[in-house]
């Protein structure tokens, strides 16, 4: 049925909005456009859920591609919260470095505080927020290491500072100093004048397998809109819409 005519005027409006207008996607439209915007009919919003994709990776795929078309800065900034063993949690922002239907993939030091909880307690939450967009998107799953070799691919394809960075860094372990740092990066600077420092073995990937992911558009007057999509055995996914 055809409800009554309204005028939605967004509440997130600025320059941001207008690129993410122009790059739209046929998914919750409401949220994108940076004009006031008549619509046929409230019932028009659910229907565009309906829209939504049976698959969550194909969804976050629309949603990442438009934050990148939006150029937001670093649309891959994420949270990534780990706990030790008894549950006591930590988080930090990590980046994204890619997805596919196994996961999501960020790299980091597999000794650092993160790399020691995931250690003793193998699951994860990853949040990203596009401000802009009034989008968030949570996740949840168990973590694994990536390959050797994803992680080598990676690594050599990091510009050579990033790369003399990490093999010089024991992330999260305390230092005397600054200089001892800058100190070590000589060392290795010299050691390995060609620029082809190896993959340290404690720098690598971990992937977040998920089992829960989370799709969240703001809405005017804190009326948003809440996605969930469950992993069911099977591996199919099971969507839930939540109360904002
Ligand atoms: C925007 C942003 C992106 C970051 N990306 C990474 C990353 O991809 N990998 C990483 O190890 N640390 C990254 N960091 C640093 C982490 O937030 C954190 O300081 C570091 O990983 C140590 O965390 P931990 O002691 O909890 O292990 C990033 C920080 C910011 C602010």
């Amino acid at each position: 049925m055809i409800g009554p005519i309204v005028v939605q005027v967004p509440i997130f409006a600025g320059e941001g909005r207008l690129r993410a207008a122009l790059a739209r996607d046929a998914i919750l439209f409401r949220g994108e456009f940076f004009l006031p915007l008549v619509v046929c009919g409230l019932h028009a919003f659910s229907l565009h859920w309906n829209l939504a994709e049976s698959d969550p990776i194909r969804l976050f795929k629309k949603w990442f591609d438009a934050a990148v078309r939006a150029e937001l800065a670093e649309p891959n900034a994420m949270t990534l919260a780990t706990a030790t063993r008894d549950g006591k949690p930590s988080a930090r922002m990590v980046l994204l470095k890619g997805f596919d239907q196994r996961g999501f993939v960020f790299y980091t030091n597999y000794k650092s505080r993160k790399g020691r909880e995931l250690e003793q307690n193998p699951h994860a939450a990853l949040v990203l927020f596009w401000q802009p967009l009034a989008r968030q998107i949570r996740i949840t799953g168990r973590v694994t290491k990536v390959t050797a070799e994803e992680s080598d691919l990676y690594f050599h394809s990091r510009p050579l500072g990033s790369r003399f960075s990490a093999s010089i860094s024991k992330q999260s372990a305390t230092i005397a100093s600054r200089a001892v740092l800058l100190g070590k990066l000589k060392k290795i600077e010299e050691k390995y004048p060609q620029g082809d420092p190896p993959r340290p073995i404690d720098w690598g990937g971990y992937r977040v397998h998920p089992n829960e992911i989370e799709f969240w558009q703001g809405g005017a007057f804190r009326l948003h809109d809440r996605l969930r999509y469950r992993r069911r055995r099977d591996g199919s996914w099971s969507v839930d819409r939540l109360s904002p």
